[in-house]
């Protein structure tokens, strides 16, 4: 039945309701993806990484809708979401894995979702169209991205969940304060209980965490080439997912360079989410061999190890780009060796993998151009050649001298490829020298 009156909302409340969810969501958003380095556990970094790209969906969708009404301050303004900001702030400056994914799925989702849910409640479907469709959207991957929470949360030890109570208390005392997501901010300061609200600014580590459960290890590159078609197989697999230190480093942009153009924060998000996609390609393909990931192949930073340890994020900007540039034509010429040896599964991987290529290497430039606007095109190429040379030294150093930590896994890596079934084409593997295959080992992103 028709209705026949409209709900009311004025156009000025519609936006500025949609502008605080989408400060809420971007905020959120840029929390996460910096916490994505400092989060230990393998599942929460997937689900992390999942959940930023459909999130940077949903703030751009709100902020095209909110631009379209008669507000168009989408990205100044700050003052007038002071409090809420505020708190958002502190969203990663938590102690466990625990209490940073209860915090944001347990105090700030929830919040979002009561407020996109109110929002559909209280406005007109018809007069407010356009805001509906977009929020619906939001509505139904953010049950999604809740529902993969629980089942991530059902897993986490009742100790350390016990041991987040008192973080969530004061997160959801602090977003109350704040006005919460639906209404007008309050401009107070944060609630001080515990001493929690002084806990300082979180900061991308210099390594970033592995899961507890993996064993140690210094390069994820095998120290030799693959000999077999199988070992190839394998060699890729480790490769595609060791890309988490590719997922880590946009990621870990989003969140430590504050006040860039939204634009930029939404494509480096999709860029993480990419590189996740690619991790988890590997996993899966390990996980069909028979390999547990972290126990009998390594996962393990070594770009982080060996370029920003010593020379920091900024220098790790320039590797990617500059190992970005060669993915393409690495993964299309592994697309058709794979295909011809019989492989579809990986040669379709690589085959997608390829595909993300294009826009990655345009978000690098983007971030060059904005990082370091004053900066001829010949210094950045030699920047980068030069950042990418000290990068394949310092792996090659560590195979030269045999620090690279493989020692455990190589072993047992051999007896399981050679258990592997043969593929229908095995004369179509490249052996060391007769293809760039065999020498790209952790030199792509
Ligand atoms: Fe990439
Ligand atoms: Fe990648």
């Amino acid at each position: 039945m028709i209705q026949v009156h409209p709900n009311l909302q004025e156009v000025e409340q519609a936006s500025a309701l949609q502008r605080r969810l989408y400060r809420t969501i971007r905020e959120t958003m840029r929390a996460m993806a910096g916490r994505i380095t400092g989060v230990s556990n393998w599942e929460a970094k997937k689900l992390l990484a999942r959940h930023i790209w459909l999130d940077a969906e949903h703030a751009e969708a709100i902020r095209t809708r909110v631009l379209e009404l008669r507000f168009p301050r989408v990205d100044v303004d700050l003052e007038v979401d002071k409090a809420l900001i505020s708190v958002l702030a502190k969203l990663p400056s938590t102690l466990t894995d625990a209490e940073f994914l209860g915090g944001v799925y347990q105090v700030i989702k929830p919040a979002v979702l009561a407020a996109l849910e109110r929002y559909l409640g209280q406005s007109d479907p018809l007069d407010d169209a356009p805001s509906h469709r977009v929020l619906r959207t939001a509505v139904t991957e953010l049950r999604e991205e809740l529902a993969e929470f629980d089942a991530w949360w059902a897993a986490v030890p009742a100790i350390e969940r016990d041991a987040a109570a008192a973080w969530l208390g004061w997160l959801r005392e602090a977003l109350e304060n704040s006005g919460s997501v639906f209404g007008c901010d309050s401009g107070l300061v944060l609630l001080d209980r515990a001493g929690l609200s002084d806990r300082e600014k979180y900061i991308i580590p210099a390594m970033p965490l592995r899961d507890p459960r993996w064993l140690p290890a210094v390069t994820q590159v095998p120290p030799r080439p693959p000999r077999t078609p199988q070992e190839q197989q394998v060699w890729i697999a480790i490769d595609h997912v060791n890309e988490l230190w590719a997922c880590e480093l946009p990621a870990a942009f989003i969140w430590h360079y504050e006040n860039m153009p939204w634009s930029l924060y939404r494509d480096t998000a999709r860029w993480a989410y990419d590189e996740m996609r690619h991790a988890m390609m590997g996993e899966r393909r390990l996980l069909a061999y028979g390999f547990d990931v972290g126990v009998d192949v390594p996962m393990v930073p070594d770009h982080w190890m060996g370029i920003c340890a010593t020379r920091g994020l900024e220098a790790m900007l320039f590797v990617v780009h500059g190992l970005e540039q060669g993915g393409p034509k690495w993964k299309a010429q592994l697309k058709s060796e794979l295909w011809a040896m019989g492989d579809p599964y990986s040669s379709q991987d690589c085959d997608y993998d390829w595909a993300d290529e294009a826009g990655h290497i345009r978000y690098g430039q983007d971030w060059l151009k904005l990082l370091f606007p004053a900066m001829p095109k010949a210094e950045i190429i030699r920047r980068t050649q030069e950042e990418v040379a000290l990068w394949k030294e310092w792996i090659a150093d560590k195979h030269r001298t045999g620090q690279h930590g493989y020692d455990g896994f190589l072993a047992r890596i051999e007896e399981k490829c050679a258990n592997m079934p043969a593929l229908p084409n095995p004369e179509h593997f490249q052996p060391l020298g007769s293809s760039a295959a065999t020498t790209s080992y952790g030199l792509n992103g």
